[in-house]
């Protein structure tokens, strides 16, 4: 296979689409691309309809060639996609059926992007036409480094309700349960005279008179992601029968809720995200660097590519800020702390027309005069020197517990309360870990857990018999299990674990839940902590019994006064603890202080401002050191004998981080990123 990772290179680059520019500007862009250190571009993304012009005619690859060509001469290694990602509008008059149809029953119509059925034989049978030509012509181009499969594959269409798609689905739950009665039973169509007799009279969960079946839902939404997935491995057969021996990746997009990312990330040679943290918010780089966190360990822990994010606005939210001067820098850094061996943006030349034109690239509308620009070179020099990163992994012992069949289990409708949603309790516990100064893994519910000391479950609602089953494990081995509210609720056919909730745990956690109280927008509940400190519960708490455990906090207030908020448990020769509410972030970041101690993690405590990591390889130890915060200058304390990366002097343990500034340091020994303590800040911030 190429050898994509030269292990002494960063990547560094964007989405580059030629086809919006004429041929006189593609010279430029290599000039340009070779002035700003770019050595890696993603080509052809949107390309089908230039180089198909009709269901009969040739392809048209020659402006293809010339630009690879051009690329090639320049130095750039490519990104080449298979070019599938937006049908062209032909395919649509060929196929008017290939067009998707939402829940309520519209089919979409030809002139955005994305349009298809995941379904469709003839859209396929093109798919399939266009990846088997792409990879003859250019399977053994010189510059070809890469295959990226489609774009983003469920970001605007990830299900589509029309009868074909009824048909498959049909098929897929045919495979799934074998015969009827096995699928009545498990989504409990006795209720509501929902027995089903022949598989013909299965439909997709559309739009009903009220509530579908939660089963059929969930199921919905596993067909919906694995009928995807078969359109993403359609085109892998392709390019593995034909170029096998060139990496291939498509592009993850955050944490897209309807694309089971699980599943997908073992079919890649290599893991890829696009990210766009919002330059107006100051928190969202601790989203950025979950999503980071995320990609890496789907990965299994192996370097993986920032293959999209902006150089400044984007065009798609309500009001686009830019970003401020060295923000872009900093959450490129970010990045490549968190795992990244490259930094691509989209795009590479913002665009004149379409509905993108008010999105930055790297070369912004105003040319090479721009601070953009500038910014763009700067960082292009900045990778070289910082290249020793690429070598590295991301150590850690702790690991937080995400699952999509559970977030969609928990997001469906019906619910005690429809304000407890997954992604707002993950980042919330993510952003204690980190404040606690943790490097963070995510695992998935069949993940191997030896190696961790500490696994912390925001909400694992849905969890089935196994991967309760790997969590007992956990803790009767010696690890230390967090386990947040409204957990272990449901098996894999959202049918309730009786008994007590949960079920499947209560041994574990030496505790179990009678009954749930949504608590209202504003309303809170009182509770006290252990060590007296006074907390309040919002959106969500529970009646917990304790059965072995003990009380960490207690409830003081309504009916729930006097009972435990907060228990702990030791199960053989490890501990659990359970969250009974839903508390706020220095109230959970109190129990994870505790736990990770037992645990025998060092904790700190650090600004949420300041992401702390560390690499370690081969190398060395390497600690990143980066404040997002607009204004204030963080004063830190490192551990001694620390070096700059990128040069020789070595450092004096007092270091003064100025706002938006990046650090990294080199150890010839290990060190964790709670050995930083933050002194003062300046100006003070809160
Ligand atoms: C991504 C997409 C790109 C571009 C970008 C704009 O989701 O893959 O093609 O649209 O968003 O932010």
């Amino acid at each position: 296979m190429t050898n994509l990772f030269n292990p002494d290179q960063l990547l560094y680059g964007g989405d580059y689409n030629p086809e919006q520019w004429p041929p006189e500007i593609w010279r430029e862009d290599v000039r340009l691309m070779q002035e700003a250190g770019v050595n890696f571009v993603s080509l052809g993304i949107f390309s089908w309809a230039k180089l198909q012009a009709g269901p009969e005619a040739a392809f048209n690859f020659g402006w293809l060639d010339e630009v690879m060509a051009l690329l090639h001469a320049g130095g750039v290694g490519i990104n080449l996609a298979t070019a599938t990602a937006s049908p062209p509008p032909w395919l649509f008059v060929q196929f008017p059926d290939a067009r998707p149809v939402t829940w309520d029953g519209v089919r979409l119509e030809v002139g955005g992007r994305q349009l298809y059925c995941p379904s469709h034989q003839g859209f396929r049978t093109a798919v399939r036409a266009l990846v088997r030509a792409m990879a003859q012509r250019y399977g053994d181009h010189p510059a070809l480094r890469l295959w990226h499969v489609n774009n983003e594959y469920g970001c605007h269409i990830s299900e589509c309700y029309c009868d074909l798609c009824a048909e498959q689905f049909r098929g897929w739950l045919r495979g799934r349960y074998g015969d009827i009665d096995a699928l009545n039973a498990a989504w409990g169509t006795a209720f509501w005279s929902q027995q089903y007799h022949r598989w013909a009279e299965i439909q997709p969960p559309r739009q009903a008179p009220t509530y579908a079946n939660p089963a059929q839902q969930l199921d919905w939404r596993r067909f919906s992601s694995d009928n995807l997935l078969s359109l993403y491995e359609l085109e892998v057969a392709v390019l593995r029968e034909l170029t096998p021996h060139v990496p291939v990746t498509t592009n993850f997009l955050g944490f897209l809720k309807n694309v089971n990312y699980v599943q997908w990330a073992s079919r890649e040679d290599v893991v890829s995200l696009d990210a766009y943290p919002d330059p107006a918010d100051p928190h969202s780089h601790v989203e950025a660097a979950l999503q980071y966190d995320m990609v890496r360990s789907l990965g299994g822990g192996r370097r993986w590519l920032l293959m999209e994010q902006a150089t400044s606005a984007v065009n798609w939210r309500t009001r686009n800020a830019p970003k401020r001067p060295g923000l872009m820098r900093l959450d490129s850094l970010q990045a490549v702390a968190h795992g990244a061996s490259a930094v691509m943006y989209f795009q590479w030349r913002a665009s004149r027309a379409g509905a993108e034109k008010y999105h930055s690239g790297m070369l912004p509308h105003v040319g090479e005069q721009s601070r953009t620009w500038q910014e763009v070179k700067a960082l292009g020099a900045e990778l070289r020197d910082l290249k020793g990163l690429a070598r590295m992994g991301v150590p850690t012992k702790v690991a937080l517990l995400f699952d999509w069949e559970s977030w969609w289990a928990l997001e469906i409708d019906s619910k005690p309360s429809a304000d407890l949603r997954q992604m707002p309790v993950v980042l919330k516990y993510y952003a204690a870990l980190r404040s606690l100064g943790q490097s963070v893994d995510l695992v998935w519910p069949g993940s191997d857990l030896n190696g961790y000391a500490a696994v912390i479950a925001p909400n694992a609602y849905l969890l089935t018999a196994q991967s309760a089953g790997n969590l007992r494990s956990f803790v009767q081995r010696g690890g230390h299990l967090v386990l947040g509210p409204f957990s272990g609720i449901v098996d894999e056919h959202e049918q309730i674990g009786l008994g007590g909730y949960p079920a499947l745990l209560r041994d574990v956690l030496g505790a179990w839940v009678e009954e749930w109280l949504p608590l209202a927008p504003g309303e809170t509940l009182g509770l006290r902590l252990e060590d007296g400190r006074e907390a309040r519960a919002s959106t969500w708490a529970e009646k917990l019994h304790l059965s072995g455990g003990r009380a960490l906090a207690q409830f003081t207030e309504d009916y729930l006064a006097g009972g435990a908020a907060i228990s702990e448990h030791v199960f053989r020769k490890g501990r659990s603890y359970y969250l009974a509410a839903d508390l706020a972030r220095e109230d959970i970041a109190w129990l994870l202080r505790r736990a990770l101690a037992a645990a025998g993690a060092a904790v700190s405590d650090l600004p949420l401002e300041l992401d702390v990591g560390v690499s370690s390889g081969e190398d060395g130890w390497v600690l990143s050191l980066l404040n997002f915060h607009r204004t204030a200058t963080l004063h830190l304390r490192l551990p001694e004998g620390g070096r700059e990366l990128s040069g020789e002097g070595s450092l004096a343990s007092a270091l003064a981080l100025a706002p938006l500034a990046a650090r990294f340091v080199r150890y010839d020994r290990p060190i964790v990123p709670s050995d930083v303590r933050v002194v003062a800040s300046d100006p003070a911030h809160d």
